[in-house]
């Protein structure tokens, strides 16, 4: 009998503050019509002082066990994904598992920047296919605003926090057909946050703990690699464009996302879109636009979905997924 894994609930949180574009431009060289017109950001949700990536991540798992019916005990695996942990270690998915009360089987966190997610849904899926996990809780968690330079307007505009889960669970059919994962780190400085874990800096200065990010090169590789990545997710399962119902990106810039949705040849009607109201949440990204239009009714049980996702590395990815 062959495995496969297949999506049986979803949550996400966003936090309660939200950050407007105004707001930005009074504290950075940037306009409300800039970020618009160059992002498709109109706000963003912004953790409290004291909540953390763990505290978003409990809620939203929370929520995807809530509509997949099952309890802690149903559970064998957790992973995790952020760039924003709460600590060095033990991982994130460790707190979680912690908090949710699920014990015994493995709980680690993937770091792939905004890949994360579709790095940590592979994973899953593959732990699942191959028979080591039954019932996997996959998230994604970020607290980009942590490590966002507020004074530089080349990041502080895009990026924003949030958290989003999905259940994968054991099922004789698919689910989901195939994950394409894709990573070059000859381009490690272009999107980076270079301090954190250091060596001895007693004789020069130490990396910075932000962000630092050349947008228009990230865009162009990007703009590249999710072009290929799509089709080639299509073609391993011998199925066309006109098959897919719904893009589900992860929201970098909505002009990244147009031009997928042009290299797919579909309508921007079959593609989920939260960047105007949620930013960058980085790899919280995916799964709270697949939450959102699975709460809302646009994503409807049987339909093909094709999630993508793209980020420091870089690294890259997507998953075909029958819901
Ligand atoms: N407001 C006003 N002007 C700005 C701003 C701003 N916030 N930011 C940059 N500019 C200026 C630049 O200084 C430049 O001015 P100049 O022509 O006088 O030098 C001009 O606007 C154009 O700059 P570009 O960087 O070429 O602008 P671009 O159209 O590329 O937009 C952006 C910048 C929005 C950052 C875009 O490049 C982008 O979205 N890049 C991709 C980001 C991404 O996908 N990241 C990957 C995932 S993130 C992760 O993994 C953590």
């Amino acid at each position: 009998m062959t495995n496969f894994s297949r999506i049986i609930g979803t949550g996400s949180y966003l936090p309660e503050r939200i950050l407007t574009n105004e707001e930005l431009a009074g504290r950075v060289d940037t306009s409300h019509d800039w970020i618009v017109e160059r992002t498709g950001i109109y706000e963003r949700r912004i953790a409290a002082p004291d909540q953390t990536t763990c505290d978003m991540a409990e809620i939203a798992a929370q929520r995807a066990m809530e509509t997949a019916g099952v309890g802690a005990d149903d559970i064998d695996l957790i992973v995790l994904a952020t760039c924003t942990p709460d600590r060095v270690f033990p991982s994130t998915a460790c707190l979680l598992q912690e908090r949710l009360g699920i014990q015994g089987g493995g709980a680690f966190d993937v770091t792939a920047a905004c890949a994360g997610f579709i790095y940590a849904f592979a994973t899953a899926d593959n732990f699942i296919r191959a028979g080591a996990a039954k019932r996997a809780l996959v998230v994604g968690a970020e607290t980009m605003s942590r490590v966002i330079d507020w004074n530089d307007r080349g990041t502080c505009i895009l990026f924003a926090d949030g958290a989003g889960a999905v259940v994968l669970e054991q099922s004789d059919e698919p689910g989901v057909y195939s994950t394409h994962l894709h990573a070059d780190g000859r381009y490690k400085d272009l999107l980076a946050v270079p301090g954190w874990v250091s060596p001895d800096y007693n004789d020069q200065p130490a990396p910075s703990p932000f962000m630092t990010m050349q947008g228009n090169e990230v865009f162009r590789v990007a703009v590249g690699s999710l072009g290929d990545v799509v089709l080639e997710a299509l073609k391993a399962n011998g199925l066309e464009r006109s098959d897919v119902d719904w893009l589900i990106p992860h929201q970098a810039n909505i002009r990244i996302i147009q031009a997928i949705a042009r290299r797919l040849r579909l309508s921007m009607e079959q593609v989920v879109t939260t960047i105007e109201t949620q930013g960058n949440t980085s790899a919280a990204s995916v799964p709270l636009a697949l939450d959102t239009a699975v709460r809302d009714g646009r994503v409807k049980p049987g339909e093909l979905l094709l999630l993508e996702a793209f980020g420091g590395g870089f690294a890259w990815g997507s998953a075909l997924v029958r819901f």
